[in-house]
């Protein structure tokens, strides 16, 4: 992206990921997927609202039809700060017993949403659960947690676009863009 464009995105420090890469990376994650999965049924399951725009692009890149469902979380605490006390305000619409499952999340940092979402969906007793994540900072891990696929591993910063926001902004930056550190270690007014 030209530093023109960017001055449109004025609390972005710098692209981390460009689409570009995002994109081929993508056609490795989905072959992955894909020679791992083929051959049964499989419901993705998304993570809103992080996850929205990767499992759009990852889905149609499977060669065989996919069901898809979505839940909703919300962890409490300051946006930029994982609190690790997780709340589902949206569950499933389908009934995952039995089923094969692929749950595609936007990040894991600490692990603690994953690690609560994964201890949910297992208690619902699925045939089969694999895990996709689109970025991982392993730097920050609290818990161990269960990842089968990612995209990528990024260092220790705050990343937005490509689905991830920052106090609801910048989820639709095509790019995966690091945010300028002012912007959420200063103290708003
Ligand atoms: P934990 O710490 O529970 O965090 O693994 C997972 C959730 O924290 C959010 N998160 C981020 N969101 N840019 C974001 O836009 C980031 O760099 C970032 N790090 C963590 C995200 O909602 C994720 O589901
Ligand atoms: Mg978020």
């Amino acid at each position: 992206m030209g530093k023109g464009k960017l001055s449109l995105w004025q609390e972005i420090d710098r692209v981390l990921i460009s689409r570009e890469e995002i994109a081929a990376r993508l056609e490795d994650l989905a072959g992955a997927i894909a020679s791992e999965l083929a051959g049964g049924e499989l419901l993705v399951i998304g993570v809103l609202k992080g996850a929205v725009i990767f499992l759009a692009d990852l889905v149609r890149k499977l060669p065989f039809p996919v069901e898809i469902d979505f839940l909703a979380v919300s962890s409490y605490g300051k946006s930029s700060v994982s609190s690790g006390v997780v709340r589902i305000t949206k569950d499933l619409d389908y009934d995952i017993t039995g089923k094969r499952i692929l749950l595609v999340e936007d990040i894991v940092d600490t692990g603690l949403t994953l690690n609560y979402l994964l201890g949910h969906l297992k208690s619902r007793q699925p045939q089969l659960l694999k895990v996709c994540v689109l970025l991982d900072k392993p730097e920050r891990r609290k818990v161990p947690v269960q990842v089968d696929y990612v995209g990528f591993t990024i260092p220790d910063e705050f990343v937005v676009g490509y689905g991830l926001d920052y106090a609801g902004r910048y989820r639709n930056l095509p790019d995966i863009c690091v945010l300028k550190r002012e912007v959420y270690q200063a103290p708003r007014a």
